[in-house]
């Protein structure tokens, strides 16, 4: 039953709502997919409880892993071969992560609201008879913000946004069509070489309120970031948060324009942002799952896991726990409580998280005050074949006068 239902979920059939899928796998509970060796989980309790679990390690396959290391050209610079500490274990993961917070702060973050306010106004100024939310509005803007943070040149913009592109893939790792491999390996290189170019300019010339300045000067205890670990950095900061940060918005004004009285209360009072872009977090999450492997043999619910197989966790799954919000999927901004797994947790909890909420919540709101009378061209929209980080490939919306 469960492999049957995983089948189900890879069709491409079921992108546009996989939600009545995961119901039925979470009313199975833990299972264990024999050809995959692997086990889903996907109750909320499980799911949160597993991601702070030690036994369960992040050293997984994907995600600037080992298995690509021989894959480089031997020309490449040696920060591709630096391996991200999102899927780092500690005590590596903690030193990095460590030196990578203290420069990548709340007040790093809410110092960017002007330039995400101005940046969000100048995609909707663009909106006109028809609006495709996705590349007019929601794909633009974390890169032109992360853009900003770094420091990037705005003539070389359209390259971090391709590189993000062709990186996105690494962080699904289940579009398995190994066929793009040279695609996303050059892209990969190539960013490399800019950051490494990027970063040493910056080393001879420091700015202030500058990312890259800040992590140069990162310091704990007398640790530094090493200049490899550094470029490393700036790449996972685009990759991880972009197409996520695509998806929030997209998600977000997908559910509003299906849900008009939400949309009026958010435009009669944006105070409620917060409130809508933690909903989406938990109704439609940008990443629906996670993997690790467990490094030693344990049982989960009533599965064995030998040591080395890989357990997932399904957060949209988990999100949708009765257990954990009552009227699980119902799109409500209101709740009196929220819980939700979209920003992962535990040590390996979102380092984004106030960046993509603050984006998320200027752009909602925006959107809310500046489009009115907008109708969806197509509903449900088509959808992109990720599984996990599941979005759409166009939100078409058109003005009705
Ligand atoms: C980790 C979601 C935006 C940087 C994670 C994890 C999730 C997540 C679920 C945990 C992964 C795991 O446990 O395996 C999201 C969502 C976002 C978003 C839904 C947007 C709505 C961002 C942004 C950035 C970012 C904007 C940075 C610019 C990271 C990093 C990690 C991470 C560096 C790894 C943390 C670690 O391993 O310690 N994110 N993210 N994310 N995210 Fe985000």
């Amino acid at each position: 039953m469960g492999l049957q239902l995983v089948g189900e979920l890879l069709e491409p059939a079921s992108r546009a709502d996989p939600y009545p899928i995961y119901a039925r796998l979470r009313a199975l509970g833990p299972v264990w997919i024999e050809p995959m060796r692997t086990v889903v989980v996907t109750g909320y309790r499980d799911c949160e409880r597993l991601l702070r679990d030690p036994r369960l390690s992040a050293e997984r396959q994907h995600t600037g892993s080992t298995s690509h290391e021989d894959l480089y050209p031997p020309d490449a610079p040696s920060s591709v071969r630096q391996r991200w500490f999102l899927s780092q274990d500690p005590p590596d993961h903690t030193r990095l992560r460590r030196l990578v917070s203290s420069a990548f702060t709340a007040r790093t973050v809410a110092r960017m609201e002007p330039s995400i306010t101005r940046l969000v106004d100048q995609c909707l100024d663009r909106a006109g008879d028809t609006f495709d939310v996705l590349s007019d509005f929601a794909h633009p803007l974390p890169v032109m913000v992360i853009c900003r943070m770094l420091g990037v040149p705005l003539a070389d913009e359209p390259l971090f946004r391709r590189w993000s592109a062709q990186l996105t893939r690494l962080l699904d790792g289940f579009s398995a069509d190994g066929g793009e491999d040279e695609e996303w390996l050059a892209g990969m290189v190539e960013m490399h070489r800019y950051v490494n170019d990027l970063v040493a300019g910056r080393r001879a010339r420091p700015r202030s309120e500058d990312l890259i300045s800040d992590l140069i000067a990162a310091e704990d205890g007398g640790d530094q970031l090493s200049h490899d670990e550094l470029v490393a950095t700036v790449v996972l900061l685009l990759v991880a948060g972009h197409e996520t940060t695509v998806n929030l918005i997209a998600n977000g004004v997908l559910a509003l324009l299906r849900h008009p009285g939400q949309f009026a209360a958010l435009r009669a009072d944006p105070g409620l942002a917060p409130a809508v872009v933690e909903e989406v977090l938990r109704h439609d999450p940008p990443v629906q799952l996670t993997a690790r492997v467990a490094s030693q043999a344990m049982t989960i619910g009533e599965v064995h896991v030998p040591a080395g197989d890989m357990v997932i966790l399904l957060l949209a799954a988990a999100n949708r726990d009765p257990d954990a919000n009552p009227d699980p999927d119902r799109f409500d901004p209101h709740r009196a409580q929220v819980r939700h797994l979209g920003l992962g947790q535990g040590a390996h909890y979102c380092l984004g998280a106030p960046l993509a909420r603050l984006e998320g919540r200027v752009a909602l709101a925006r959107f809310a005050q500046r489009v009115r009378g907008a109708e969806l061209v197509a509903d449900p929209p088509p959808y992109r074949e990720h599984i996990n980080l599941r979005g759409v490939s166009e939100l078409l919306i058109a003005k009705v006068h």
